[in-house]
């Protein structure tokens, strides 16, 4: 980043803290981590945060200490604790969308009163989980029943984006303890996709006397998800013959009751959110009704618990000790000023296999945005590219290129102490790489170092000579550790929620609205117009040549086939 003022007039790049970042990245850039470390016995100590039952390390990363209280004024300068503040008391944050964003209220496990416009929202959040309880309850315990008079076996959970991503990557992280559960004996299976393939497959391999649909859409609108309930209506009715039976089977998660009752779901059947809850924060909510049906609602609760838990950290906790706070600050600090371009999550249990694809809508439809709060085109990078693998997987795959590629990608590694299976032995050698592989991207390894080993091992000269470069590992690749003691429906509730809330102080960083997300209209809106000539054998002469062409030659293809 070039140190020049903006002549926006609330352009960050103004701020004077703003433009100490800048030229203190320039320096640090001439910096190696390896040097940080070695005139400071006390980094790890200085540069982690010990939380109940959470290490964060962000020791690794290129800062000392004037980057650290350089970023720290930054984010006062930033009005961070003022914006914090607002979330928590219902102002409405979401400017464009003109809502308050009240994630933090479906978890407020000790009840406190959180008003938004008068009313108390802790109560509608209540009766709701009350409703999620008794209906949890009804269909684990068997005696919700299908319109044979069967109990439920399979969950068909449809909804796309926010209204799947929260609830499938939950179940899949706590399988363990969704088969542990007592009571449970139900199946649940996800179907986000429109393309017909994945809604062919779970309908082939459920029974319409045993299975439950959950059709979760906040908008009640989004084409994917009405497409595919339309499909499982159909496929209902064909075996039952009989509407009445869609009350047995059919319940729905939904801010747009009207839309809801239209589309033929009992109103007794929904389970209301609120329009102050965002999609991709909705997980805790009657979103997450899936999650209940699998583990159990008590599990759930646990869940809860354990995000209440990060939101009070947050609320709570200094700056300088605030783990969402710090994660925020580094990553702006490693892409907005030191240049990197994306950033990889790199979570070293199998169960966390969907974390990615997860916090990719999370952090990348929150700030993925080039216009600030104001409205002002915004002069300097914003959020990276979000990306990542299960890490042991990784390493034999992209890891290469996080080791010696020419860009650098600032890695979040994410591993437990203890496994929620053990298996003898496994645990230590994936937590053996969890600690290698950290230490290698920060401590690199020179020529000289390659050098001197390759001699010691007697290989000759020229051998030598030809491949040293090669190996050689620059290092100096920033990563942050977030080291749980074990994964529970607690620890995962804490874990999203503290990136839910750097997710947010990024924005407030970056000063971005990070609650809409305009960007994704305009291909849905011409989604929608193409759909209806794909539909009719008329050509719509206002596309481009390149979108007509390509049309015209599915169509066509379409015909002849
Ligand atoms: O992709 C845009 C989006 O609006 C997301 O923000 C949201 O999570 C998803 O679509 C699903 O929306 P809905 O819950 O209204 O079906």
């Amino acid at each position: 980043m070039t140190n020049k003022s903006s002549n926006m007039t609330n352009s960050r790049t103004n701020l004077s803290s703003w433009k100490q970042l800048t030229d203190h990245a320039t320096r640090m850039k001439t910096q190696h981590m390896n040097d940080l470390f070695a005139v400071d016995d006390h980094r790890f100590e200085k540069l982690s945060v010990k939380l109940p039952a959470l290490l964060f390390d962000y020791s690794k990363n290129l800062i000392d200490d004037d980057t650290l209280a350089t970023l720290f004024t930054l984010a006062r300068d930033c009005n961070v604790e003022q914006w914090r503040e607002k979330m928590f008391t219902g102002e409405r944050i979401n400017t464009t969308e003109d809502r308050a964003v009240l994630h933090v209220a479906l978890r407020n496990r000790k009840q406190k009163p959180m008003m938004l416009d008068g009313h108390n929202v802790t109560e509608d959040v209540e009766a709701a989980l009350a409703k999620m309880e008794k209906f949890t309850e009804q269909v684990r315990s068997g005696s919700w029943l299908g319109y044979t008079g069967k109990s439920i076996t399979d969950i068909v959970s449809i909804g796309i984006g926010g209204s799947n991503l929260g609830p499938q990557m939950v179940t899949e992280a706590l399988k363990a303890y969704g088969a542990k559960a007592s009571g449970n004996a139900l199946t649940m299976h996800y179907v986000s996709n429109v393309d017909g393939s994945q809604i062919a497959d779970v309908l082939a391999a459920v029974n319409p006397e045993t299975t439950l649909f959950v059709i979760s859409s906040k908008t009640f609108t989004t084409s994917e998800t009405m497409t595919n309930a339309k499909t499982a209506e159909k496929w209902l009715l064909a075996a039952t013959k009989d509407k009445a039976a869609i009350a047995n089977h059919f319940v729905a998660v939904s801010s747009n009751i009207e839309k809801v009752t239209a589309f033929g779901i009992d109103e007794a059947n929904i389970f209301e959110m609120w329009d102050w809850v965002g999609g991709r924060f909705s997980l805790w909510s009657t979103i997450g009704l899936p999650i209940a049906l699998y583990l159990g609602f008590e599990q759930f609760i646990e869940l809860l618990e354990g995000a209440n838990e990060s939101d009070e950290h947050f609320l709570n906790a200094p700056l300088e000790q605030n783990v969402p706070v710090i994660l925020a600050l580094l990553s702006v600090w490693n892409c907005t000023f030191l240049g990197a371009q994306s950033q990889a999550l790199l979570p070293y249990d199998q169960s966390l296999h969907m974390l990615s694809a997860y916090m990719q809508q999370a952090e990348m439809e929150s700030n993925g945005k080039s216009v600030s709060i104001d409205g002002e085109r915004i002069d300097y990078p914003t959020v990276p590219t979000i990306w990542g693998e299960v890490g042991i997987n990784g390493q034999h795959a992209f890891y290469q290129y996080l080791h010696q590629g020419n860009n650098i990608v600032p890695a979040d590694f994410i591993g437990s102490i203890t496994p929620v299976t053990a298996v003898d032995g496994h645990h230590d050698t994936l937590m053996s790489n969890f600690f290698a592989q950290t230490q290698a991207l920060m401590r690199g390894m020179s020529e000289a170092q390659i050098r001197t080993e390759l001699t010691s091992k007697g290989i000759e000269q020229a051998v030598i000579d030809k491949i040293a470069p090669h190996k050689v590992h620059l290092g100096n690749r920033p990563s942050n550790t977030l080291l749980m003691d074990k994964i529970t429906p607690h620890s995962i509730g804490a874990l999203i929620a503290h990136y839910e809330h750097k997710i947010f102080i990024q924005g407030v960083l970056l000063n971005i609205c990070s609650f809409d997300q305009w960007g994704v209209e305009l291909g849905k809106g011409l989604a929608s117009n193409i759909h209806q000539e794909l539909l009719s054998t008329e050509s719509n002469k206002q596309h481009d040549s390149s979108t007509q062409g390509l049309v015209q030659f599915y169509q066509k293809s379409k015909l002849s086939k």
